[in-house]
């Protein structure tokens, strides 16, 4: 009976936010855990801030998800132009009212931490924000150079998006080779699920692999994964 299968899948995906890359998706159980924070690490170029965007931008169009993107490193008009070329119109999403930018410079991350009570959370009570995007926390690691008070601002930062009811994606930069190396202890710790993105050099070429490291209650393969970025942004490749 189609009628009983469709609803047996929905159900199934209950609990689940899914990222609306398809083949990500398909390898950790329909999409994130509802309300997780989760890691996307790789170091410059591998595609963390597209993955990011296609979160929110698949957020907005097909599962009708506001969603707040909150970044220390890239500018709003640039951003816009970069994303073109894949088909994603913020501009559109913005005036739709369902995607909304904050910038912040690196030295900010404090302010962030504090305002997070104030207009963040106002941001996010009145346009009904389901998914957050920060990109990258890379500048936490950077201001809090004492273990210590970095730990205390990670659990800071976690606690405010549970508090927010957000599912977040946390993008973070670091080498090519040892991309674990881009996240503090306690970021790793903290966080629902990890994942790696690598731009391998391989004799005269590079390769894009892709690893989900942890993903927390969700069977998930052990296995890098070839990926492309294309004209329809990023697509993993199964098989080796
Ligand atoms: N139109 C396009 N078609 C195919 N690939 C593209 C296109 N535009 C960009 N790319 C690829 O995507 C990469 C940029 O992706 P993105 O900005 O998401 O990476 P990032 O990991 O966030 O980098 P950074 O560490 O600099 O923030 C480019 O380096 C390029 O290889
Ligand atoms: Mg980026």
């Amino acid at each position: 009976m189609p009628q009983k299968k469709a609803t047996a899948a929905k159900s199934k995906e209950g609990g689940r936010v899914p990222t609306g890359i398809r083949e990500y998706d398909a390898l950790v159980e329909g999409g994130f855990k509802k309300e997780s924070v989760n890691l996307i690490a790789g170091g410059t170029g591998t595609g963390k801030t597209l993955f990011a965007i296609q979160f929110l931008a698949n957020g907005i169009t097909k599962y009708d998800d506001p969603g707040l993107y909150i970044t220390f490193e890239e500018k709003r008009e640039k951003l816009n132009d970069d994303l073109l070329p894949f088909g994603i119109e913020l501009a559109e999403l913005e005036k739709k009212g369902k995607f909304f930018f904050m910038e912040y410079q690196p030295e900010q991350v404090k302010k962030l931490l504090v305002e997070g009570g104030g207009t963040i959370e106002s941001l996010i009570i009145k346009h009904k924000i389901k998914r957050l995007v920060i990109d990258s926390i890379s500048a936490f690691a950077l201001l809090y150079q004492d273990p210590l008070s970095r730990k205390e601002a990670a659990l800071q930062l976690f606690h405010l998006i549970a508090k927010w009811g957000c599912t977040a994606v946390l993008t973070a930069q670091g080498p090519n080779i040892d991309v674990t190396k881009a996240m503090s202890a306690e970021l790793e710790f903290e966080a629902d699920s990890i994942t790696l993105m690598y731009h391998l050099r391989k004799d005269l070429h590079r390769e894009r692999m892709i690893e989900i490291l942890k993903m927390r209650g969700t069977q998930h393969p052990n296995r890098l994964y070839r990926y492309e970025i294309t004209n329809k942004g990023i697509t993993i490749l199964s098989g080796k």
